[in-house]
């Protein structure tokens, strides 16, 4: 369905204040946002206008009572200068199962795919050209009516904005299997991305760094035995030559990266189970030398290769190389940025100029 998107530009672009070489991390964004407004029980209005702060009434009901949710993505470049996307319509799958939880009104799927499209179109320019470098995009919905009081909001607003990322080397990263903190219990809101469970996160992600990792390694609520996910990234491990990943139980991510790099590894011929496994499953498959390599999928790094998991009271060394991660990060590399055959229909191409 095509829609009336109201497109307002900036007077002067700001993509001159940005040293390409040096991009600072999360703090650049582009001149544009794409914006809709829910009320009345149905979302009106879509448009791009100059990227800006948003006045805010001090009971916006977001901030009192949590209904916000996100999406992460990233824009890449193919050789000839295209902009392309990767699977944007899971992400506006996913941004409606996180709905869903939070008590919010979906978003039309079609509409936050368009909107992606208008907006990286438009801000092309603004896409890093060198490799491993990237386009982050956020598309986010919070609850901006302004009430007090315990209930589901009226007023939303969905917003895309997008922000430059600079290249991105994956690196080997330890983790701490956290054994006090939890992220999600079943019932709870773990697979929706709500901005919720990043806060509840904040804490015990810095207490792993203080103790020297990288991230958490998030154990179930009820027993802190079996393995639920990474910070901001899916697990998978690879024991005596099959990849096993945790369920999608509800209360893990449904990660993007995840369900590519299941169906990349089971193209390259792979067994891959989706399965409960426990920590100490780990152990022992460490202690026996069975436990070939492992490694986090997600939007931000892609491939992170992970080398050791800490715990109460000992370390887990899990390996020194990942072959198998390796040849998945290229290859998912070369697709998004249009190295390598696009096999798999995933990219959406923003071939010509929409705007
Ligand atoms: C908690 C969590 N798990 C997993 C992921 C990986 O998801 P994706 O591959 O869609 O980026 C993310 C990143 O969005 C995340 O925040």
């Amino acid at each position: 369905m095509a829609f009336d998107i109201k497109i307002n530009k900036v007077g002067q672009s700001k993509i001159n204040q940005l040293d390409f070489d040096n991009i600072p991390l999360g703090t650049s964004f582009t001149d544009h946002m794409f914006i809709c407004d829910y009320e009345n029980g149905e979302w009106v209005n879509p448009r791009i206008e100059p990227l800006r702060p948003i006045p805010t009434h001090p009971a916006a009901m977001a901030l009192h009572y949590g209904q916000a949710i996100f999406e992460g993505m990233k824009a890449y470049k193919d050789p000839n200068g295209t902009p392309m996307l990767f699977r944007p319509e899971h992400n506006a799958k996913r941004l409606n199962l996180s709905a869903d939880r939070m008590g919010m009104p979906h978003f039309p799927e079609d509409l936050f795919v368009e909107g992606l499209r208008e907006l990286v179109s438009l801000e092309r320019q603004w896409i890093p050209p060198q490799q491993g470098s990237a386009l982050y995009l956020r598309p986010f919905m919070y609850a901006d009516e302004p009430f007090i009081g315990m209930r589901a909001a009226t007023h939303f607003k969905f917003i895309i904005m997008a922000s430059p990322s600079g290249p991105f080397f994956s690196k080997r990263i330890k983790l701490w299997a956290e054994n006090y903190f939890i992220r999600a219990a079943h019932g709870g809101t773990g697979e929706a991305k709500a901005a919720g469970n990043y806060a509840a996160a904040i804490r015990p992600t810095e207490l792993a760094k203080s103790k020297g990792y990288d991230q958490v390694l998030w154990l179930d609520a009820a027993e802190h035995k079996y393995i639920q996910e990474v910070g901001t990234m899916n697990i998978f491990f690879k024991i005596n030559g099959e990849f096993i990943t945790p369920e999608l139980d509800g209360s893990v991510l449904h990660g993007i990266t995840r369900l590519s790099v299941i169906e990349l590894l089971r193209h390259l011929g792979f067994k891959v189970t989706e399965r409960k496994i426990t920590i100490q499953e780990i152990i022992e498959a460490s202690e026996n030398k069975t436990l070939e390599e492992a490694f986090g999928t997600g939007t931000a790094v892609g491939i992170a290769y992970i080398q050791e998991i800490g715990l109460e009271g000992g370390a887990i060394h899990v390996s020194d190389e990942s072959p198998v991660g390796l040849k998945v990060n290229d290859t998912l590399n070369a697709i998004k940025t249009g190295l390598q055959k696009d096999e798999f229909g995933w990219m959406n191409k923003v071939e010509k100029e929409l705007v």
